[in-house]
C-alpha cells in the first residue's frame, strides 16, 4: 500500500543582506548573505505512487514543464539511485516567479526533504544540500531554511539561530528582472566587502535585534538604476511610511521589516490603493522548510 498524500509548505526567502564579493572562474559570484525564510508560501501535495512515475501539476500553466524545479528535484533522487518508487506532485504557486524570493528553488527543497522523509530515503541534511546545489543556488538554503549566512555562490550554508520574529511587507514592482541578466550587468567597481553581513551575523548570533541600517544588497542600486519600476515601488513604500525598504536577491521584489503590525498594516492599506502588488507576512524560523503541514 502507497503511503497517504501530504500537503507541504515551500516558503520564500529574502536576503536580508547579499554582499556580492567577486567574480569566480566558473562565472558565478562569490557571495556572502543572510537568508531568511517568510510566510509568504507555495504548497505541494505530494501523494506517492506505485511505479517510478513522477508528474507535476502546476496551477500556474506557463510554469508545468521538465524545467520545474520541483519536478527535476524528484527525477534527481531516482537518477541518483536514492529513490525507486514514484510521486504524483501538485504544485499551488503563490511566490511569484523571478522575483528574487526563491520560489523555484523552495519547491525543490521542499520535495527533496520531503521525498526522503515519505520514502525513508535516510539521505542527511548535507546529501540533501549537495543534491539541492545542483539544481540552482539557492537550493541548499531551502533544505533547513530559517536564518542562515550563505557563502560561495550559495553551496556554503552556516545556520544561524533564528531572526527576532519581524513582519515583512513584500511588494513587487511590476517587472520580471532575470537573476543572470542582473549578475551580468554587474562591473567590478559594483564589487563590495562582506562588512553588512558580518555585522548582521553577529547581532543575529548574540539574540539582538537585527541591526535594520546593516541591511544592504549589492545588487540593488544596479537594479534601481536600470529598472525605474522598482525605484517608483520603493519611494511608495518609503512615502507611505516603511523606514527601511530593501530588495531581496536579484530583484525586483522589495522588502520592508516592522516590529509592530499596526505600523505594517498602516504601510500596507496605504500601498494597496496604490495598486502596487504586495503581501503582508512574517519571518518563519528553521526546520519548518519541507515538514508537513497537517
Ligand atoms: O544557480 P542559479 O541557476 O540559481 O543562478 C542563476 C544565474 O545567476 C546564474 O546563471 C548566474 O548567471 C547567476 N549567479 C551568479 N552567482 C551566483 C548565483 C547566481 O552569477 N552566486
Amino acid at each position: 500500500m502507497t503511503a497517504p498524500a501530504i500537503f507541504v509548505p515551500a516558503w520564500a526567502k529574502i536576503n536580508l543582506t547579499l554582499s556580492v564579493l567577486a567574480k569566480r572562474e566558473d562565472g558565478y559570484h562569490a557571495l556572502a548573505s543572510v537568508m531568511q525564510t517568510v510566510s509568504l508560501c507555495d504548497t505541494l501535495r505530494i501523494q506517492p505512487t506505485d511505479g517510478s512515475a513522477v508528474t507535476c501539476a502546476v496551477d500556474v500553466p506557463a510554469l508545468q514543464s521538465d524545467e520545474n524545479l520541483a519536478l527535476r528535484a524528484a527525477r534527481l533522487l531516482q537518477t541518483e539511485g536514492h529513490l525507486a518508487g514514484g510521486a504524483a506532485l501538485e504544485l499551488r504557486k503563490q511566490i511569484p516567479a523571478q522575483g528574487g524570493l526563491g520560489g523555484g528553488s523552495s519547491d525543490a527543497a521542499a520535495v527533496l526533504t520531503a521525498l526522503n522523509q515519505i520514502y525513508a530515503l535516510n539521505l542527511t541534511q548535507a546529501q540533501l544540500e549537495a543534491l539541492g546545489a545542483r539544481l540552482g543556488s539557492d537550493v541548499p538554503f531551502f533544505i533547513q531554511g530559517g536564518t542562515a549566512l550563505i557563502e560561495g555562490r550559495g553551496e556554503f550554508v552556516t545556520q544561524l539561530p533564528d531572526c527576532e520574529p519581524l513582519w515583512l511587507i513584500i511588494a513587487r514592482p511590476p517587472i520580471s528582472v532575470s537573476t543572470a541578466a542582473v549578475f551580468r550587468a554587474l562591473t567590478p567597481a559594483d564589487y563590495g566587502d562582506a562588512n553588512d553581513t558580518e555585522a548582521v551575523v553577529a547581532a543575529i548570533r548574540s539574540g539582538g535585534p537585527v541591526p535594520f541600517e546593516r541591511l544592504s544588497n549589492t545588487l540593488e542600486p544596479v537594479v534601481i538604476q536600470r529598472w525605474p519600476e522598482v525605484a517608483a515601488t520603493r519611494d511608495t513604500l518609503i512615502g507611505a511610511g516603511a523606514s527601511v525598504v530593501r530588495m531581496s536577491g536579484s530583484g525586483p521584489t522589495l522588502f520592508a521589516p516592522f516590529r509592530s503590525l499596526l505600523d505594517a498594516t498602516h504601510v500596507f492599506n496605504t500601498i494597496h490603493l496604490e495598486h502596487i502588488e504586495a503581501w503582508l507576512c512574517h519571518t518563519v524560523g528553521h526546520g519548518t522548510v519541507g515538514t508537513p503541514s497537517a
